[in-house]
């Protein structure tokens, strides 16, 4: 969506899938969905070293709202867990240089059965929360159908548009139609939304990341590109930090979301996280690669029978980044490669190890090994190839 946002994929905290509709503040003040919550987060990112990473949306999902609308037909907070408001919270993260994120849905009710945004509600709602200064929607598609969803989901875009505040617009129409043409079409998703689900919700677990990564690599043909910059494909949040991945796999998901170019939301909880989990949350130079201005979303170009996948994305100023990954459950795999067998062209390459911060200068056609962890991944920087010293050029006299 050409609205000025989200050039490069958003980043910040989404509150669903580690806290979830936890609505009991009486008994679990700490992690209930409330203000508290939502401030606690603002005051980790904005203290933390997070914010200046580009980690600043902080993203209410389900089950914040009363469930019934004000005297004027408005969506309300609940009154007991948002006692100020929304509109007093989104102050809170703008005074810090954040952003806030809410959530709505197409149908008559959201996923956890709060009140919805079907369509005779979206100009209403959107003007509520252009009113509340809210900076990004996520619009959800539970109780809603294929027809109503492709009048609602561009209505939704339109209203935000009239509200005249910049918006991002997050739409989860594809995760609805199940992610693939012809049902989705990628090309008015584009003009109509920032970023878009495209498949199921993530869970804590190993295997939910495997079987999103694997989702996204089997149609990365039709994904691929629908990605640039204002709009991007969204495998989901990041669940680093939580209680489902090693620190092996934490990288794996990192590594593997900044070459697909996904928004990188996490979802943990930032005022108890470990020192492992943050620093690989915190890589600076995979979220530089997952930032990338030129927004072209990698792919896998290898899939071997040994359970080595290698994945690559172009980058601005023709570098790119190389994962090799293993889905392999014994030891460190040692993996023979050069290269030009992952299709590199002639010439000498300086490599950056992000996760060891190794340097070292390959030569398109030496052979080399890397060890991969189980479940792990070996990420690199590639720079653009050296040029050719100008000697090898000028010889004897005459420019080769
Ligand atoms: C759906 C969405 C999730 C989350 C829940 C909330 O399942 O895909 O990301 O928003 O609804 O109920």
């Amino acid at each position: 969506l050409d609205n000025g946002l989200m050039r490069t994929p958003p980043m910040g905290w989404l509150a669903w899938e580690r806290f979830r509709c936890d609505t009991d503040c009486e008994h679990d003040p700490k992690n209930c969905i409330s203000e508290n919550l939502f401030i606690d987060m603002a005051d980790r990112l904005s203290e933390d070293g997070w914010k200046e990473l580009g980690y600043v949306y902080v993203n209410i999902d389900d089950c914040w709202s009363s469930m019934e609308r004000d005297e004027q037909g408005r969506l309300q907070p609940d009154p007991k867990r948002f006692p100020g408001g929304i509109h007093k919270l989104t102050r809170y993260m703008h005074d810090r240089g954040l952003k806030l994120g809410i959530y709505g849905d197409m149908g008559k009710h959201t996923c956890g059965g709060y009140p919805g945004t079907p369509m005779e509600k979206i100009e209403i709602d959107a003007f509520t929360f252009a009113d509340w200064e809210v900076d990004m929607l996520k619009y959800d598609g539970c109780w809603s159908n294929a027809t109503e969803q492709e009048q609602g989901y561009p209505l939704m875009s339109k209203a935000l548009n009239a509200t005249g505040r910049p918006i991002g617009y997050s739409c989860s129409w594809p995760a609805y139609q199940g992610g693939l043409p012809p049902k989705v079409n990628y090309t008015q998703l584009g003009e109509i939304c920032n970023l878009w689900r495209n498949y199921g919700d993530i869970q804590d677990s190993w295997d939910s990341v495997l079987n999103v990564i694997d989702w996204f690599s089997k149609n990365q043909d039709v994904l691929i590109p629908a990605a640039g910059p204002g709009q991007w494909n969204d495998p989901d949040m990041l669940i680093i930090g939580n209680f489902g991945l090693s620190m092996d796999q934490s990288r794996a998901q990192m590594a593997l979301w900044a070459i697909m170019a996904a928004p990188l939301f996490m979802s943990t909880d930032l005022r108890t996280i470990s020192s492992g989990a943050r620093s690989i949350l915190q890589n600076k130079i995979v979220i530089s690669i997952n930032q990338d201005p030129m927004g072209v979303q990698g792919r896998r170009i290898l899939k071997e029978k040994n359970g080595i996948e290698v994945f690559w994305r172009p980058l601005s100023s023709n570098a790119s980044a190389l994962v090799i990954f293993s889905r392999r459950n014994d030891m460190p795999y040692r993996y023979q490669t050069s290269l030009s067998k992952l299709n590199y062209t002639t010439g000498s390459y300086k490599i950056y190890d992000v996760f060891t911060d190794k340097t070292m200068m390959l030569k398109d056609s030496t052979d080399f090994v890397v060890s991969v962890n189980p479940t792990g991944v070996v990420m690199w920087y590639v720079s653009a190839p050296a040029k050719r010293n100008f000697l090898q050029f000028y010889k004897g006299g005459k420019l080769q």
